[in-house]
């Protein structure tokens, strides 16, 4: 980590595709899968939102990594793993570079006899550590680190290899509404989208109907539960208004969320923990409609167990602070926060939907959690139809959604 390792770029391996600048390069005198790792190390990568950045990859004999660990960390022993990151504090998007992985092919071979596995699962191990090392993660700096630098290897692989149960994808068609209520027109129509979307194969359809009705309109929600094959969601204020609205038209669910005029979006979850008894009664009405009831919350605890105590079918957690996140730190820990408490409200018979503010650097990252059953996404899919179509943008969030990355 103290040096930046001026390793060669490759005149033989594996060079860059135009998308994804991951070097693989190959000293060892033996051949080796050097796609297959660069495939691993390009997952990884995109996962991270780290995509964008240069990482070279050099597999080497015990021999060699000796000279290297001895010539610029002045450990002259072989290692299995050295990175040499651009920064000691983790990923400099400035100069473009994430850094060099060098691996020893010799001590992972050893390693992964004595572990009784194989010499790609090892070599997948030591390149997640070499990134975790690259992001700034540090175990020799004492347990902590070294806890939390495990917990995110272990989450890197779970990305690779867990055999994961897809969660739906659901798109939000608000924005269509907000281009053609820009000119009081009638197009762009989010019935039409509405459609285009389920045909690109989303799982569902979500729109939510304003007190203000800045976006979509009474009639918009009409149609589409007419013309929705797959699911529509209607998110709503748990207003008497609305609530008769929701019983007129029956959505497939109902998600009730907090609402004020001057905000430009949904800002925070229902405060489900104060409103209580309100929240209970709009439940049961929505209920005795047969209309299952979603509740838009903030990742708190004490919004899981009153969100439970209103008899509601399903939390959907509120992303926003983790979307926002200013740092990968911020970041880390509000991915923490979704996990604990996705598992808390799934522990307690609820359901579990996620979204706000996901867009294509974000989601991948929480699709690999279990707990999490359906996504809601709206503003990035829209923002990127503009410029690759409808069609193309909900494919690539699907991909992102159901495999983790966008192929
Ligand atoms: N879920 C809920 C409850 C929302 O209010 C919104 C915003 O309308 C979203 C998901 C989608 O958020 P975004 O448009 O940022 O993807």
């Amino acid at each position: 980590m103290e040096a930046r390792f001026k390793g060669d770029r490759p005149l033989h391996g594996i060079l860059p595709n135009n998308k994804m600048p991951v070097y693989v390069n190959s000293h060892y005198p033996e051949p080796l899968e050097l796609l297959r790792l660069r495939r691993a190390a390009q997952r990884i990568l995109r996962t991270l939102g780290l995509a964008d950045l240069e990482l070279g990859i050099l597999l080497v004999d015990n021999r060699e990594i000796t000279d290297i660990n001895g010539r610029w960390l002045k450990r002259p022993w072989p290692t299995n793993v050295i990175s040499f990151g651009q920064t000691p504090d983790g990923p400099d998007f400035d100069s473009g570079i994430l850094g060099d992985i060098v691996i020893s092919v010799d001590t992972a071979r050893k390693e992964a006899a004595d572990a009784d596995s194989s010499l790609e699962k090892r070599l997948d191990a030591l390149l997640i550590h070499g990134i975790v090392h690259l992001m700034g993660f540090d175990h020799t700096l004492g347990e902590q680190q070294s806890e939390l630098m495990k917990k995110k290897e272990r989450e890197l692989l779970d990305i690779l290899y867990k055999e994961r149960i897809m969660a739906d994808l659901c798109i939000n068609v608000d924005h269509v509404a907000t281009i053609r209520q820009a000119r009081g027109g009638n197009e762009p129509d989010p019935v039409t989208a509405a459609g285009l979307v389920e045909l690109a194969g989303a799982d569902g359809v979500v729109v939510h109907l304003r007190e203000d009705r800045r976006h979509i309109q009474d009639r918009d929600v009409r149609l589409l539960r007419q013309t929705v094959q797959t699911r529509l969601t209607l998110e709503m204020a748990a207003t008497d208004e609305m609530l008769a609205i929701a019983a007129e038209i029956k959505p497939d669910i109902v998600t009730l969320v907090p609402e004020r005029r001057q905000e430009l979006t949904t800002e925070g979850g229902l405060d489900v923990a104060r409103l209580g008894s309100g929240l209970k009664e709009a439940v049961a009405r929505l209920h005795d409609s047969g209309i299952p009831v979603s509740l838009f919350v903030d990742p708190e605890e004490d919004q899981i167990l009153a969100s439970e105590r209103t008899g509601a079918d399903c939390i959907e957690i509120h992303t926003g602070r983790y979307a926002e996140a200013p740092d990968m730190n911020t970041q880390d820990m509000e991915f923490e926060q979704i996990v604990k408490i996705a598992r808390l409200a799934r522990d307690s018979g609820l359901r579990v939907h996620a979204g706000h503010g996901l867009n294509y650097r974000n989601t991948a990252r929480l699709a690999v959690l279990e707990e999490i059953e359906e996504f809601s996404i709206g503003h990035s899919v829209v923002s990127r139809a503009v410029l690759v179509g409808l069609r193309n943008a909900v494919r690539e969030m699907l991909a992102l959604v159901k495999r983790g990355y966008i192929a």
